[in-house]
């Protein structure tokens, strides 16, 4: 039986930073941002914008085509939780109206959590043939003001249906994964802005990249050739390219512009986007998918790492007629109507980002109608709405 992904929705706030104004704000040379990190724009949350609004968001992006009764699953992902105990998937839950019979939790492995998820859902499909489940990545990277991170900062989700004769991609059986108790990034709950060693982590997430590649080639007899692309959770675009560098070293020309080429479209989104932590390399899928030529039946390999650290690669097959299931006009619309923020203005919203919400507070949105948002707060309840 066939598994895998059957839907894909993508949220990104409504207001971005441009790296050209970024980089001259912080004295910097443009091209370190463009070139050297390979980011040209970055998203921003508003205090009207947090993990579950923009998972709400993702996941309203498809739902009039899922069969909800065959719907037994949620997972949230997310390493930008709104509560300690309390699961973000139960908001999503009641704003789309999902049915109260699906088992529904969040779950935490930094970066690497959509992955666990997916291959949770993966194991309960296998395991229930006729149910569906649905997974959601999302959240807010935010490093600092004036810190070497703040370049790499991000905000958005991805949301997914994984069902049996899927229609975009079929994964195939098989992973490789590698864990180690390290420190390169982390986020204390004291603290509102990331912890991270940033050339450590750089360094660290290509040791795992080597100790997970070559292994499942090697377990599934597969040659770099045998795949038409290589997806990466994307923290910043230089970070995959330096991954995808030890992919194609030493391979014929023709390989290497394939993978090349669908390097450069899988980077696409996230360019514009920055890092969205869980959902990164699913975006980079969604990214090669909408602006490539992927053909049925072309293997793409999946490389999720999360901090702290996981790792894990595996593939899976583009299936016949993939493109009928994609919206690249919405995305493409999403993207290009966004707000460019002065570094005054998103210097206000990024410091805003960072205060506890009173007990109780009202925010009125700017997005657009049919968007969620998170309308503020009452006795510490959040409240979400859509405009
Ligand atoms: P930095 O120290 O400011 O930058 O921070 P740098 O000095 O390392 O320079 C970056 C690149 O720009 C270098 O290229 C320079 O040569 C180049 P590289 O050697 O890497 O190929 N450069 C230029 N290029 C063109 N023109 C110029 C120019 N000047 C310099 N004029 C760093 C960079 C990534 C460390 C920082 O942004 C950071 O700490 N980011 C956050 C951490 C991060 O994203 N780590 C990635 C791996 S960990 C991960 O992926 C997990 C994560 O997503 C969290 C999770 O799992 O939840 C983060």
């Amino acid at each position: 039986m066939d598994i895998g992904i059957d839907q894909i929705g993508f949220y990104t706030p409504n207001k971005f930073v441009d790296m050209v104004d970024l980089a001259n704000a912080r004295n910097q040379d443009p091209n370190k941002f463009l070139i050297g990190i390979g980011q040209d724009r970055m998203a921003v949350a508003d205090k009207t914008q947090d993990a579950v609004s923009m998972g709400i968001n993702a996941t309203a992006e498809y739902l009039d085509q899922v069969d909800l009764e065959k719907l037994g699953l949620l997972i949230f992902a997310t390493e930008s939780g709104i509560d300690q105990s309390k699961s973000a998937s139960l908001f999503v839950k009641e704003a789309l109206n999902l049915p109260a019979q699906i088992r529904t939790f969040e779950i935490k492995e930094a970066c690497f959590a959509l992955t666990a998820s997916l291959q949770v859902a993966r194991d309960y499909v296998r395991a229930h043939p006729h149910h569906s489940a649905m997974i959601i990545g999302s959240d807010i990277a935010r490093y600092g003001l004036s810190t070497p991170g703040e370049v790499t900062q991000g905000a958005g989700a991805i949301s997914m249906l994984i069902k049996e004769d899927p229609a975009i991609i079929a994964l195939e059986d098989g992973h490789t994964s590698h864990s180690e108790n390290i420190n390169d990034f982390w986020r204390p709950n004291n603290l509102a802005t990331a912890v991270v060693d940033g050339h450590y982590s750089r360094d660290v997430y290509l040791d795992f990249f080597k100790s997970t590649f070559k292994p499942f080639l090697e377990e599934k007899q597969l040659a770099v050739a045998d795949f038409a692309g290589i997806c990466y959770h994307l923290p910043y675009t230089k970070m995959g390219y330096k991954a995808h560098k030890i992919a194609i070293e030493g391979q014929d020309d023709e390989t290497v512009k394939r993978l090349s080429d669908n390097f450069q479209l899988s980077a696409k989104y996230s360019r514009q986007v920055g890092n969205i932590y869980t959902a990164s390399l699913y975006m980079s899928v969604l990214s090669l998918l909408e602006n490539g030529e992927l053909e049925a039946g072309d293997r793409v390999g999946f490389f999720s790492y999360g901090s702290g650290a996981m790792a894990e690669f595996f593939s899976g097959r583009v299936v016949e007629g993939y493109q009928k299931r994609l919206r690249p006009a919405l995305h493409a619309r999403m993207l290009r109507e966004r707000i460019r923020l002065g570094i005054g203005q998103y210097e206000e919203i990024f410091t805003e980002g960072l205060q506890a919400l009173p007990e109780n507070v009202e925010f009125t949105s700017d997005a657009n109608h049919g968007t969620w948002y998170l309308a503020g707060q009452e006795g510490y309840v959040r409240q979400y709405k859509q405009k």
